[in-house]
């Protein structure tokens, strides 16, 4: 007798278990899951924001997307940010992932995906790093916007072994650099120097890490970009326009990053072109175009669906109901059409 698939929750403590011990997988999934986007074995639609009149700053966003190739897997991550709530220590994003059988259509796992998606942001943003940055790196990391995506990007580079002379940190907010700078000396026993301010912290970084939630761009004096570091613009509205056009620029999908209000879509707007775009991650992944160490090179991932789906795939494969996952074998007690 046919029998609809058994849907399994996973709880966020299982998820992390699950990434923390399959670091290697995931970082090389990452990679993979870019490939297939780029041969087109993916659907990515756009994400689709719910936004508040009266609450600005608020939103939550829908990101539906299918894998192919060997996981063959649909989904959607539904995301929230309220950055309210960091004033109670309330994480600002908390989100689940649903995943789909491609197959059937079923739902088949709903897990928790806030540590899913700064694990994709962070692991990607290691990979990009690792592509772009002038190679043997030498000098500081410098982190703008102290938060959970610069710490777990962070995880990510120690894991890929990155070395940092020092590590200079700035926030509007001096607690969360405070905060963020003891987490770095008690975990990696690095150095780190804490900014007041922007321009020191961009002109004295090899690699800068732009993590912040800034609606808009603010970080647009040229000379504190003269130095011609790497820069993962994670939060993809903080560079300004002049900065973005005299740099090369790395995208993880030209057409989602031309949204939003993100700098290269302002870029895009105000020149009525595209021509400031060097190319996609996997172009420079395979050697299909070259990147200078005499400009600026900067990474904006607007962040795709399908890496969720990747990562949500290792984490449903590797988990079990004495990690913590719960099965629900008749989730869809009334799926059989006629008994
Ligand atoms: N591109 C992607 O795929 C992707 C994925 C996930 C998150 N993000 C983005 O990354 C950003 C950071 O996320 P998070 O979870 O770490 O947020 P968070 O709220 O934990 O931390 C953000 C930090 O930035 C600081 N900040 C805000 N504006 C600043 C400014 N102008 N200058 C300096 N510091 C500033 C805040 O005080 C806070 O400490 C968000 O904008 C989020 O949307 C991007």
């Amino acid at each position: 007798m046919v029998t609809a698939p058994v849907f399994n929750v996973i709880p966020g403590s299982a998820v992390s278990d699950c990434i923390e011990s399959n670091r290697s997988s995931v970082f090389e999934a990452i990679e993979s899951t870019y490939r297939l986007h780029a041969s087109g074995d993916t659907v990515n639609p756009d994400s689709y924001f719910l936004l508040y009149p009266d609450n600005p700053s608020a939103r939550i966003i829908a990101l539906p997307a299918h894998l192919g190739g060997r996981v063959q897997k649909s989904g959607i991550k539904w995301i929230s940010s309220f950055p309210q709530n960091r004033a109670s220590n309330l994480a600002r994003a908390s989100a689940v992932l649903i995943l789909n059988d491609a197959e059937t259509g079923y739902p088949i796992a709903c897990m928790e995906a806030s540590v899913i998606s700064a694990t994709r942001t962070a692991a990607s943003a290691a990979l990009a790093a690792e592509h772009m940055a002038a190679k043997p790196f030498e000098g500081t990391l410098s982190i703008v916007g102290t938060g959970i995506i610069a710490r777990t990007t962070v995880e990510w580079l120690m894991f890929r072994n990155w070395k940092f002379d020092e590590v200079n940190l700035f926030d509007l907010n001096r607690d969360e650099a405070e905060r963020f700078a003891k987490w770095l000396g008690d975990s990696y026993g690095l150095k780190t120097n804490i900014k007041t301010q922007l321009d020191d912290t961009l002109r004295e970084g090899s690699l800068i890490i732009f993590t912040t939630t800034a609606p808009a761009p603010y970080a647009c004096d040229e000379a504190s970009f003269a130095h011609n570091p790497t820069v993962l613009h994670l939060s993809l509205r903080d560079i300004g326009e002049n900065i973005v056009l005299g740099s090369q620029n790395i995208a993880d999908d030209v057409e989602h990053c031309m949204k939003a209000k993100t700098s290269l879509h302002l870029a895009e707007m105000s020149t009525g072109n595209r021509d400031f775009v060097t190319g996609t991650l996997v172009d420079v992944m395979d050697g299909k175009v070259e990147l200078s160490n005499s400009t600026p090179r900067i990474f904006s991932p607007f962040g795709l669906g399908v890496l969720d789906l990747a990562v949500g795939n290792i984490v449903l494969e590797q988990s079990s109901e004495s990690n913590g996952m719960v099965a629900f074998p008749d989730f869809f007690a009334h799926a059989v059409r006629w008994e």
